[in-house]
């Protein structure tokens, strides 16, 4: 039973109505998010289920720090960011405290860590949302796990996964919540169902029509240009399945691989 107190009747509590409209959202207000607040979030983070229980969450609110994130190409839309890590370090010292030597392998550690990492911060997500705040991930994390490591003094065997902006919503940039590929495309029952090519246009249509409807790209002003070519659909036809063939089409945003990102954080993924 749910305790229907004062507070309560402030937030949000049916799962299902917290799930269904939850949107990313890319405008806040310059709202201070109290402390008692991000720590009731992060402890519905924690209550996760877990494999290893390798992930930690370093949040901030200082300004220096977000100063110095966005000097490093790191952009918080929020006056608090939270980063997301695999925390290996933690645990080499839990083996050490029971006397054993670490011997695992670091490739399989990693998605390990993903795995853990993720449900903490889908509750996360969830939570914030229950109270009434909003939130927007920023996925550039891993590729920027030096400059993370910097500005958060994070030791090695750690690793960024995903960042995180959370604020409060402002109520004068609506955003709609965005279409998925329907659900008999996506999950299937007994076996794995490998798209027909009308299937796949289905998918399609759905993502393409519902974005485009939002005028999503439009209000974000978010068109990634062709590399070469004359770019002949404009905004008004610009969708989803246009951004994402283009974002995986055109090659790694960044200078190095990701590999070697994790090598320097002493990942041994020979
Ligand atoms: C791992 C991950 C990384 C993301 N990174 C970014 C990002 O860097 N910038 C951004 O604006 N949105 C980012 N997003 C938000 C997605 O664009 C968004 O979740 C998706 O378009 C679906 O929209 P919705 O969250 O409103 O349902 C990310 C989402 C995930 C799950």
């Amino acid at each position: 039973m749910l305790n229907m107190t004062k507070e309560r009747d402030e937030t949000k509590y049916d799962l299902f109505e917290i799930i269904n409209n939850r949107r990313s959202i890319r405008k806040f207000l310059d709202k201070e998010v109290p402390e008692d607040v991000i720590e009731k979030i992060l402890l519905a983070g924690i209550k996760a289920p877990f494999a290893y229980q390798i992930c930690s969450v370093v949040y901030t609110k200082d300004k220096e720090k977000m100063k110095n994130l966005r000097r490093m190409g790191i952009y918080p839309t929020t006056n608090l960011f939270m980063v997301f890590f695999i925390d290996f370090n933690r645990m080499e010292k839990i083996v050490k405290e029971r006397n054993y030597e670490y011997n695992f392998d670091d490739g399989l550690l990693l998605w390990l860590g993903v795995q853990d990492v993720s449900l903490v911060v889908e509750n996360v997500v969830l939570a914030a949302d229950a109270l009434g705040l909003g939130s927007v991930l920023l996925g550039g994390a891993p590729m920027m796990a030096d400059q993370i490591s910097e500005v958060f003094n994070v030791p090695s065997k750690t690793f960024p996964v995903v960042g995180l902006c959370i604020g409060y919503p402002d109520p004068d940039h609506f955003m709609a919540v965005r279409p998925r590929f329907p659900l008999k495309h996506s999950a299937f029952k007994d076996e794995y169902k490998d798209l027909s090519k009308e299937e796949i246009k289905e998918c399609m249509k759905a993502m393409d029509e519902g974005y485009i409807t939002q005028g999503y790209y439009i209000k974000q002003n978010a068109k990634i240009p062709l590399q070469k070519g004359e770019d002949k659909i404009g905004f008004d036809k610009y969708s989803w399945t246009e951004h994402i063939s283009r974002k995986i089409t055109q090659g790694s945003w960044y200078k190095e691989s990701l590999l070697n990102v994790l090598r320097r954080q002493r990942f041994d993924l020979e």
